[in-house]
Order: structure tokens, then C-alpha cells, then sequence
């Protein structure tokens, strides 16, 4: 059986965990190095509540130590910045990457500067990197050694968005995407603003007035769309451990067709479900799952709101990573990744 080596930097937060998860139960990748930041040296048991195994008595490398040779895939899950030196240093060794933070994800360093607010470390690597966004991109995905995969919004908004677009059946207003998360979307550090006290009952919209996935989507809109695509996205968050659900409002012509469209742009995808008509997603119903559902109902002849819903620490990162690495090692593409939730 093919046997393939993968390091995860970044293996203390919640995708890196995520990651560990599925890869325990994926019968040929294989994790040979964990790393971490600032707790590097502790034990992963120590770390990560719920580890077992061979796992938990496993020493955190960090993630500037050397990956060990036979290592052929390095998945990283790092905070963005940080992300590409770490991606620069397994590629200069040799290895695959799948980059799970957002350097990677633009073309140019202008709309990553734009978007972040610093410097692209290393922005001559923009050029190779293959945006994955698994449903749309196979081929150039098995093809790279770089691959940047998409924000958690981004993938929930675009999924449905896609074809419709490329069916030319949207007019050209601006596209309204009303965004909801659980509190694990923003990761494992420590934040006032997260704190139990201060979701606990509540929801808020928050990265107004620009949220840094608006030009993750706005680019590849465009790039499926071959024409400029406006997106004004506004994410709540809400008191749930995991789950995003993305409401998009859309307006053009002969809406009656849209499920049908969707209905057959997916209709051999393993992981994207269109529901039947009049049936709307529920996060509950993907939790778990890499799965991202998608229901749409009809305003009228010009206007309708699709909603679709994501696990954001699988379609929205580790699973689709995997998905990603099953794909780029030209294995079967649903390995180790959950179709059905964890329901209820
Ligand atoms: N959470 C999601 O739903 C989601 C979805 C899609 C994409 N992403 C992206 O995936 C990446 C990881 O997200 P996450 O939610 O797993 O984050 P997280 O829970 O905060 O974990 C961050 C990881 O990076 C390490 N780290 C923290 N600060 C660092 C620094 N300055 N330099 C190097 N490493 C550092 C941490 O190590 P220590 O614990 O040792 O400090 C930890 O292993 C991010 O880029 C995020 O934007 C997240």
C-alpha cells in the first residue's frame, strides 16, 4: 500500500488538530512530525485534550526545526505571515505544501498587502501557487507543489456561486453575502472578545467595513466569471464551537433555472449537496462532515438567496486539505474524509 509521509506545523490549533484527526484514520498518509510554536517541546497529549495513542505521547517539534527526510508533504497551519517562511523552507527542501492560512491565496502581493496589511514575504512564490478550491481546480491541483488552500468564507461562498456565474445568469450588482461562524473560525488563541462571557447569548457582525475574505472572493468570483464580480460580505459570529453558514442575496434572470444549474454542476461532487427545492442547510446537518450543503429559494423572476453551510474546520480547512492532498498524490479523492455529520 502506498505510504506517504506528512509533517503538520501548526499541529497545537484547531485546524492542525483537525488535521491530525483525519490523517489518524487515513489508511496512506502517514504523520511523522508535529510542530508547534510557542508550545513547542510540551507533549501533543498535553496540548490537545482527546489526543490518543500514538499521538498524545508525542513530542511538539517546532516548526523551524528540519523536516525529516522522507517527509513528502507538509501541511501548514500557521497564522498568515508566519505561514510563508514556513512554506519557502519546505519547498527549498523538497517537499509538497498545503498552505491552510490565506498567503497564498491572491495572485498579487498588491491585493495581499491590500487585504493584510503587510509585506508578502515571499511574493515571488504567488506566481506558482494553485488556488484550491478542490470542485474547480483538480488538474492544476495534482499538477502543484504549492497549494494554497481557500479561506473557510470564501469556500462556503463560492461553491454555490461558481456556477451560476459561469452560466452567465447573474447581473452584475454588487453581491451581498451575509455570513455567520462559530467561535473556532477565529482560532485557539487567546482573545477578550471570545471569551464565554462575551459570545456566550450574543451574535455580532464584525471586520466592517472590510472583511479580509472579501478580496479572496471578489478575485476568484472574477476568475470563474471572466468579468470584475463586487461582493459586500458582512460575517457574524455566533456562540457555536464550529459551523458557518453563508446567506448570499443574488439578482438576475431566469432564476426558476438556478437549482437546476446548481442540481447539475454538482451532481457527481461527493461533498457538495444541493438540496431539493424549497429545502434551506442547516450547519448542524455538515458538522463533521466535509460536506457543504447548498438550498436556494426564489424571490421572483430577477432575485433569489442561496444559503450554504460548511464545517469551517473541514470544507472550510482540514478537510478540504486532505481532500486537496488526496487529489495532488493521485488518490482516491474521498479517503478519510466524512461525507455524514456528526448529527445531532
Ligand atoms: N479556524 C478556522 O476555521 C480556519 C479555517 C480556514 C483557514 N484557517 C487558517 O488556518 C490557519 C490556522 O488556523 P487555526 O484556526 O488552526 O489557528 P490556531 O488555532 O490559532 O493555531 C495556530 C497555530 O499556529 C501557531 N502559531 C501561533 N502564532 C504563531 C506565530 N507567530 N508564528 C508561528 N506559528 C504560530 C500555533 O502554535 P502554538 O500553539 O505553539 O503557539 C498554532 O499551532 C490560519 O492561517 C487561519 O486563518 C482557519
Amino acid at each position: 500500500m502506498q505510504q506517504i509521509d506528512v509533517a503538520i506545523l501548526g499541529a497545537s490549533g484547531y485546524t492542525g488538530a483537525e488535521l491530525i484527526r483525519i490523517l489518524d484514520a487515513h489508511p496512506h498518509f502517514r504523520i511523522v512530525m508535529l510542530a508547534a510554536h510557542s508550545q513547542a517541546g510540551q507533549l501533543a497529549g498535553d496540548v490537545l485534550p482527546g489526543l490518543a495513542s500514538p499521538w498524545r505521547d508525542i513530542k511538539l517539534g517546532h516548526i523551524d526545526d528540519p523536516l525529516p527526510d522522507r517527509c513528502q508533504l507538509v501541511f501548514t497551519a500557521l497564522p498568515h505571515a508566519a505561514a510563508a517562511n514556513s512554506v519557502q523552507r519546505a519547498l527549498a527542501a523538497g517537499k509538497r505544501v498545503i498552505d491552510l492560512s490565506a498567503d497564498f491565496r491572491h495572485r498579487s502581493a498588491e491585493t495581499y498587502q491590500t487585504a493584510y496589511g503587510c509585506e508578502h514575504p515571499h511574493p515571488k512564490l504567488l506566481t506558482e501557487a494553485v488556488y484550491g478550491l478542490s470542485e474547480f481546480a483538480r488538474a492544476r491541483i495534482a499538477a502543484t507543489r504549492l497549494l494554497a488552500n481557500p479561506g473557510c468564507y470564501p469556500t462556503c461562498t463560492l461553491l454555490p456561486l461558481v456556477p451560476l456565474l459561469r452560466a452567465g445568469v447573474l447581473d452584475d450588482a454588487p453581491i451581498i453575502v451575509d455570513a455567520k461562524s462559530g467561535a473556532s473560525g477565529a482560532g485557539r488563541g487567546a482573545k477578550t472578545d471570545l471569551l464565554y462571557c462575551e459570545l456566550n447569548e450574543s451574535v455580532r457582525a464584525y471586520g466592517l467595513p472590510r472583511h479580509r475574505h472579501s478580496w479572496e472572493m471578489e478575485e476568484w468570483a472574477a476568475f470563474h466569471a471572466g468579468r470584475s464580480v463586487r461582493v459586500r460580505f458582512v460575517p457574524h459570529i455566533l456562540p457555536m464551537n464550529r459551523g458557518m453558514l453563508c446567506t448570499l442575496h443574488l439578482s438576475g434572470r431566469d432564476t426558476a433555472k438556478w437549482h437546476e444549474i446548481l442540481h447539475s454542476a454538482f451532481i457527481d461532487e461527493p461533498f457538495v449537496q444541493v438540496l431539493p427545492a424549497g429545502r434551506l442547510p442547516s450547519t448542524t446537518a455538515v458538522k463533521g462532515s466535509n460536506r457543504c450543503d447548498i438550498g436556494i429559494s426564489e424571490l421572483g423572476a430577477h432575485e433569489a438567496v442561496v444559503v450554504s453551510c460548511i464545517d469551517n474546520l473541514l470544507k472550510g480547512a482540514a478537510g478540504q486539505a486532505v481532500q486537496n492532498a488526496n487529489i495532488m498524490f493521485g488518490l482516491e479523492e474521498t479517503l478519510g474524509l466524512a461525507r455524514l455529520p456528526c448529527w445531532p
